[in-house]
């Protein structure tokens, strides 16, 4: 089977990483790719992973590549070539393509859809409004005492929520947003939701356009600090399972969430197939939703991968084909298996700009360690050495049968690696542990 994956970053690298590892797959590109992508090979018949130059959001590229190569299965990793409609285009030309079609992307691309969404089939969320002028929006804002999260409706590479707690920062976001249009054409509608107040969690449903089913939970590291300081990220690390939902918890989200966002979708005409990843906060007053992502998290798949003792062709091919009925709720214990812990490893300056061109140093010795994967993110070759090509460089990833033996061994494999102006954080997981450290 020949199988494209879309996309250049950690999660596209363990997607690769773990379909390289189906008997199945007997040949594999990625677009664009990255040079640790490029270092692996198949299992089933030894043959290198070939990166294409072609961009994630070059749709026609993408598509007449796939056509001409007679591409058996694309898996899309980032947010923006599905809320393109790359899975619309594909499928139009008989190419099975594996995520949300444009409609179902909404979800992600579009913050006020959702949140219209979620008010209509009674999701529990933040109490929030959407709104496209200034005064409005200050009014709610106002009411709420600022304490809100000011967010650009459309995709904004991430940057596009601003978390205030007072009217000035508010009224400054709104301004920003609205008046000043700083976040451009997704800031001409901001949504904005009271500020709740809890452990934030990411759940992954796995979707098949009717049902969907939960994998365990995880948890994301979004500020570049020690103790959540700082800026936001893209994410500086994640683990999973967390201990924050027990069986009961999780079954509450799959009643209070799941339950309802797909009863929403058949309301809708919503064929939703792919990954459905909502941020949950949970709140003294119940789990609420604070966003729906329509795709693997990053680095939370990187964790998830890790732990997955089965094929993931087996649960894409259910996810394509409407079958996920036949995969009884308890499939989690037996396709993941253990805990994961995924600590990026940013170039000095990250999230700001930052220089690129060091040398990566201990790559192997640090893969060499039982039970971990270096992804590769911002990397690329020169003069036959790994060079940093980034912000966010590495997901030094590693697997145990503990939260505490999954993490020794990741920031021992961290260790071993050296670059210029590395930067991590040295408290990923320490949550689940009750710690600071
Ligand atoms: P988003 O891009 O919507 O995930 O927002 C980025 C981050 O902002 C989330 O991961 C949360 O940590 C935080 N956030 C978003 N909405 C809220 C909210 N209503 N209350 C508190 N924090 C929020
Ligand atoms: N883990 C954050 C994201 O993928 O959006």
């Amino acid at each position: 089977m020949k199988v494209l994956v879309i996309g250049s970053g950690g999660r596209e690298h363990a997607l690769v990483w773990k379909l390289a590892q189906s008997p199945r797959v007997s040949t594999m590109w990625c677009a664009p790719g990255n040079a640790g992508i490029a270092a692996e090979a198949l299992a089933s018949n030894g043959t290198p992973v070939q990166c294409l130059n072609l961009a994630a959001e070059n749709l026609s590229g993408l598509l007449a590549f796939a056509a001409e190569k007679r591409v058996d299965l694309t898996v899309v990793g980032p947010d923006n070539p599905l809320a393109m409609g790359i899975v619309d285009q594909f499928q139009e030309k008989g190419l099975r393509i594996w995520g949300p079609n444009q409609r179902a992307a909404q979800f992600e691309s579009s913050k006020a859809f959702s949140q219209a969404f979620m008010e209509k089939y009674g999701i529990p969320t933040a109490r929030s409004k959407t709104f496209s002028l200034a005064g409005a929006a200050k009014r709610f804002a106002a009411e709420l005492r600022g304490r809100c999260a000011v967010k650009a409706d459309g995709l904004a590479l991430g940057k596009g929520v601003l978390l205030c707690r007072s009217e000035e920062e508010a009224f400054r976001a709104i301004d920003d947003m609205l008046v000043h249009q700083k976040y451009g054409a997704a800031g001409r509608q901001v949504v904005i939701q009271e500020l709740l107040e809890g452990m934030e969690i990411s759940l992954h449903a796995l979707c098949d356009g009717r049902v969907s089913r939960l994998f365990p939970t995880a948890q994301d590291h979004k500020r570049v600090g020690e103790g959540d300081t700082g800026a936001n990220t893209g994410g500086m690390g994640a683990y999973s399972p967390t201990p924050f939902l027990d069986a009961a918890g999780m079954e509450q989200m799959a009643d209070r969430i799941l339950a309802p966002w797909e009863r929403g979708c058949r309301g809708e005409g919503i064929d939703f197939r792919g990954i459905l990843y909502p941020g949950v906060m949970l709140t003294r007053n119940g789990p609420k939703v604070l966003e729906f992502n329509a795709r693997f998290g990053d680095p939370e798949t990187q964790a998830y991968l890790m732990l997955m003792s089965k094929d993931l062709l087996d649960l894409i091919d259910l996810s394509l084909d409407g079958g996920l009925e036949g995969l009884t709720k308890d499939f989690v214990a037996s396709y993941f298996r253990g805990v994961a812990v995924c600590v990026v490893m940013a170039s000095a300056g990250y999230p700001g700009p930052c220089e690129k061109g060091k040398v990566i140093r201990g790559l192997e010795e640090a893969g060499r360690l039982p039970r971990t994967k270096v992804f590769h993110a911002g990397t690329a070759r020169a003069d036959g050495e790994f060079v940093t090509n980034g912000g966010r460089v590495l997901g030094v990833t590693a697997a145990g049968a503990t939260l505490a033996e999954a993490r020794a061994r990741a920031y021992q494999a961290v260790r071993k690696i050296q670059f210029d102006g590395a930067q991590y954080r040295r408290d990923i997981g320490a949550k689940a542990l009750g710690s600071a450290t």
